[in-house]
């Protein structure tokens, strides 16, 4: 078939090829490292065309940017929409128009049949080098859709496996590695928002691929209201990987987009693609965070549902006395709520508990020097409230639903319930000193809808544009709702409710596959975890938060003399290092003791960095394995501290160097044989800086 176009979007780390043929929707021919300026991109569209052999149909539909039914194409096509009279829509687009855009194109594609229009908003940004690509479907009449993908792209034939994402409430961002075979994996998830178990990612990869080698191709949907992904593998052997909405969850109507679907290639293991992301989302998505990210308080664990004035001013001086810069005020402040099971709505002052509002209580978290934050959970409501007295016929699905959380949600695509929720937020906001908000979201949705997670965004950006000192957390019961669509209008999120050392080394070890320290929240819980019920050392505890947006929660009075003067002096030094960590990048080490989680964090000059090596359980094996670390310039000579050598314990009876000294050492030997560290006890961690010479 004849070669009509052709689009090239490349810059030093990859390079995408989109061709045409005899006009009709483009597909991606390259998508690898970048071609050189000498390539020509005709040539290479054309190379790309298979062959037609027995067992098929007489030519290949192609794996498009929508794979259409129109052309028999053998696997999940990029479309499946009715007309108004309920029949299948099975359009055949040709091209319309293109436009050139800052750093890509709009491509424009129309069935004039049909009265249908299908635009592909294709960017890279080029300092991050993230694809930013977005598909959007217009009708002349009105449809009904079931499912438009994002862009689609292929996955190459010689990577055989992917990493998916699951988890659950307290152990966020569980990676799965799955062999890419034949047929379809599907992720549906209907649950209306993000979701703990569900987060909207993909790597494509090699069996060999690790951390800091092998190739990858890392996907991440932007949306907050549930995803789809279909990754296939095709009879003829092509692959495709689509995104989109989750299922159902888009209208009948006239005009429907896709969120923004992000990828990247990396040919230096899961880290190069982890960086695009992390840098991406701290520099382009997420804006009007505080810098320097000030060291947060959360009085959640400490006090729960029992607000006592001066019990929270005397955990206020106590929280600042060991360097937190930050209190926010947790569920409970509001209403008559001394449990979960009423008041959520209600978005005024308890006077129960605070008489003379929240100004005694905000004026002494000032006077100690710390910002004040508060907790809301907007798109919900109890039974038991003034609001749902009011207004029950504001609830989001059928009267006969199950409860979450023994609440309801609102039904956000409803101006007069955003607006209710606007003004009781703001009049908070604007008669109080707060400068920021923990947003929570406690349960699923009882139907799956955009138009609800479209409420909540331009909920979220007219109290943004009307307070725009006020920085947001993006809490759903910790990390249940975590994507770049929420981080456009957030600037930190709590990973999850799990503020066990050991378990969130893990989670936030798997979350830096996307987030960047800057924006990820870890707190230093209670001695005795809430959750997992384990006891832990303020040591593991500390240096735990401490590798992320630090916080402590848990009440600080409950700490010894000894554990304090611990927690103190880790604050001290996050805060001491915190310019520089928040703008590093996070690469995953490549540990060969499963027993140990390890991270470098780089920074962007590459002359400093900061080793995190957690032991989570007991090794197999006698002694500590070398940890080669990776990023570094291997002609250079680096000095490395141990910072934490004196919590060798007195089972560490030999001699290594870095218990004794600091060692000097080129990047070369760091990364081939690796740093030898001293033996050390279970649910402990070792921490390293070190400079380049
Ligand atoms: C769930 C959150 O994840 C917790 O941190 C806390 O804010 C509670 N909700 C409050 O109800």
């Amino acid at each position: 078939m004849r070669l009509t176009r052709t689009w090239h979007l490349s810059d030093a780390r990859q390079s995408l090829v989109l061709a045409s043929f005899a006009d009709r929707l483009p597909e991606v021919v390259y998508w690898g490292p970048p071609l050189p300026e000498s390539e020509h991109i005709e040539t290479l569209a054309e190379a790309a065309a298979m062959d037609v052999t027995g067992g098929m149909i007489d030519a290949n539909a192609p794996v498009s940017l929508n794979p259409e039914a129109s052309r028999t194409f053998p696997g999940q096509t990029g479309l499946i929409a009715r007309n108004a009279a309920g029949q299948p829509l099975a359009p055949s687009f040709s091209f319309k128009s293109e436009t050139a855009s800052e750093h890509g194109h709009t491509l424009v594609f129309t069935d004039s049949n049909l009265g249908l229009s299908l635009s592909f908003d294709l960017t890279l940004t080029p300092d991050t080098s993230l694809l930013k690509l977005q598909t959007r479907l217009d009708s002349t009449t009105a449809i009904q859709v079931e499912w438009l993908a994002a862009p689609v792209l292929p996955a190459p034939a010689h990577l055989d496996e992917m990493i998916e994402f699951s988890g659950r409430w307290c152990s966020e961002f569980l990676t799965r590695r799955l062999p890419f075979a034949p047929g379809a994996r599907l992720r549906d998830n209907r649950t209306g928002r993000t979701d703990h178990a569900h987060f909207p990612g993909l790597i494509v990869c090699g069996a060999e691929t690790r951390n800091t080698r092998g190739e990858a191709y890392a996907f991440h949907y932007g949306w907050s209201g549930g995803h789809r992904m279909v990754a296939e593998e095709l009879a003829d052997g092509r692959r495709q990987v689509q995104f989109g909405h989750a299922s159902a969850s888009m209208a009948r109507g006239q005009r429907f987009q896709t969120a923004p679907l992000y990828a990247a290639y990396s040919p230096e293991g899961l880290n190069g693609a982890a960086v695009l992301f992390q840098r991406h989302a701290r520099d382009h998505i997420v804006t009007g965070a505080r810098t320097p990210r000030p060291v947060h308080y959360n009085c959640w664990e400490a006090i729960y549902f029992d607000h006592k004035l001066d019990e929270l001013k005397s955990i206020a001086s106590r929280a600042a006395d060991l360097g937190a810069e930050r209190f926010v005020l947790d569920d409970g402040w509001f209403g008559k709520r001394d449990d979960d099971t009423s008041s959520l709505g209600d978005w005024v002052i308890d006077h129960r508990k605070y008489p003379d509002g929240l100004t005694p209580l905000i004026d002494h978290v000032k006077a100690l020097g710390l910002e004040f934050g508060i907790w809301f959970e907007p798109e919900m409501i109890n039974e038991n409230s003034d609001l749902y007295r009011t207004h029950p016929d504001w609830v989001l699905g059928p009267a006969e639903q199950i409860r979450g959380r023994q609440q309801l949600v609102l039904d956000m695509a409803r101006e007069d319930v955003r607006a209710y929720l606007h003004d009781r937020i703001a009049d908070i906001l604007a008669n109080n000193n707060i400068g920021y908000i923990k947003w929570d979201h406690n349960r699923v949705l009882p139907v799956i809808d955009s138009t609800q997670s479209e409420g909540v965004y331009a909920l979220l950006d007219r109290l943004r544009t009307g307070f725009p000192h006020v920085e947001i957390e993006s809490c759903a019961s910790g990390g249940g709702r975590i994507d770049f669509g929420i981080l456009e209008r957030t600037q930190r999120v709590w990973l999850s409710d799990s503020n066990d050392a050991l378990e969130r080394q893990r989670i936030q070890h798997d979350a830096a596959l996307f987030l960047p320290a800057s924006v990820t929240g870890s707190h230093v819980g209670p001695r005795h975890c809430h959750t997992s019920g384990r006891v832990l050392d303020i040591g593991i505890r500390a240096w735990t938060a401490a590798q992320r947006h630090m916080g402590f929660e848990m009440d600080p009075r409950e700490l010894t003399e000894d554990e304090a003067a611990t927690l103190r002096q880790v604050t001290g030094w996050w805060k001491a290092n915190r310019d520089w960590m928040m703008q590093a990048d996070i690469l995953r080490l490549d540990s060969s003791d499963p027993a140990v989680i390890a991270e470098q964090q780089l920074s962007e000059d590459g002359a400093r960095f900061a080793v995190f090596a957690a032991q989570i359980r007991t090794s197999d094996q006698i002694l500590p394995h070398p940890l080669r670390l990776t990023g570094l310039n291997p002609e250079a000579t680096y000095s490395i501290t141990l910072t934490n050598r004196d919590d060798a314990s007195r089972l560490s009876r030999g001699a290594p160097l870095l218990k004794q000294t600091d060692l000097e050492a080129s990047g070369q030997y760091l990364m081939s044989h690796g740093l030898t560290l001293p033996w050390r006890f279970p649910q402990t961690i070792w921490v390293l800086e070190g400079r380049r010479l």
